[in-house]
């Protein structure tokens, strides 16, 4: 495949929806987890598990349309390290990206049956086990999310590093309407 010259509109648009999702996600995480049982609560709930199931749904997309068409070749000029760190870095946030909402689904399914979608699309997985095999797999859930925080922080940080010290090309194609 001869890589493109530059990110799609559509690679754009979906890196920062899922982005500013992720933003909001956690935080409501953080507060649904430690509030105590009550309709906000239940509410947070739903939220979270529909909006994360909305991430994994665009997820899909991005890897559908990454693998079609590719995406630009880094900046010239960078160490090897730094490529090597930033080809790393970027799969294991595809990973992380579906892995997180993946097991929040699989632990949701095992311990809280039935996942509904926005409260009306059932979408329960098949896993049994029932509450210890749910509450297992929703630590991981929760790891795995905070791994997915930590990682994107360094990428962000490099991304505003090569922007405001290296100036060179790199936020500014990831940004809309711009080459
Ligand atoms: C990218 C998407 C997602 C992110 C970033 C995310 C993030 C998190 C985080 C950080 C926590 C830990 C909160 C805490 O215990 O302090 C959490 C908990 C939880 N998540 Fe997600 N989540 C995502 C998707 C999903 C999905 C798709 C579901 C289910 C369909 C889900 C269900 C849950 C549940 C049930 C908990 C609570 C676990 C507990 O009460 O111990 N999450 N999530
Ligand atoms: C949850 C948050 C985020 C995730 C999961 C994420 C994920 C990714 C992934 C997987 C790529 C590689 C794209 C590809 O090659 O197909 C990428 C590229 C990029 N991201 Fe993020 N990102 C996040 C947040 C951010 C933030 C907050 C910034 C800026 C402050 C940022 C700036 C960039 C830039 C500039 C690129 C292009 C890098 C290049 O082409 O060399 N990202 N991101």
């Amino acid at each position: 495949m001869i890589p493109p010259t530059a990110y799609a509109p559509s690679q754009k648009a979906l890196h920062w929806i899922i982005a500013a999702l992720v933003a909001g996600l956690v935080p409501v995480a953080l507060t649904m987890a430690n509030l105590p049982d009550g309709a906000l609560k239940n509410q947070l709930y739903e939220w979270h598990k529909s909006f994360g199931l909305t991430v994994l749904a665009l997820v899909a997309a991005r890897i559908v349309v990454r693998s079609l068409r590719g995406a630009p070749p880094l900046v010239p000029g960078l160490p090897a390290w730094q490529r090597r760190a930033a080809h790393a870095s970027h799969l294991a946030l595809y990973a992380l990206i579906v892995l997180v909402p993946v097991l929040g689904w699989a632990g949701t399914s095992a311990c809280c049956a039935p996942v509904l979608m926005f409260w009306t699309l059932p979408l329960t997985l098949p896993v049994s086990g029932g509450m210890p095999v749910g509450e297992a797999i929703l630590l991981v859930h929760k790891l795995a999310a905070f791994t997915l925080v930590t990682l994107a922080l360094v990428h962000a940080a490099a991304a505003l590093h090569h922007h405001l010290i290296r100036r060179d090309g790199t936020l500014r194609r990831m940004l809309p309407g711009r080459g």
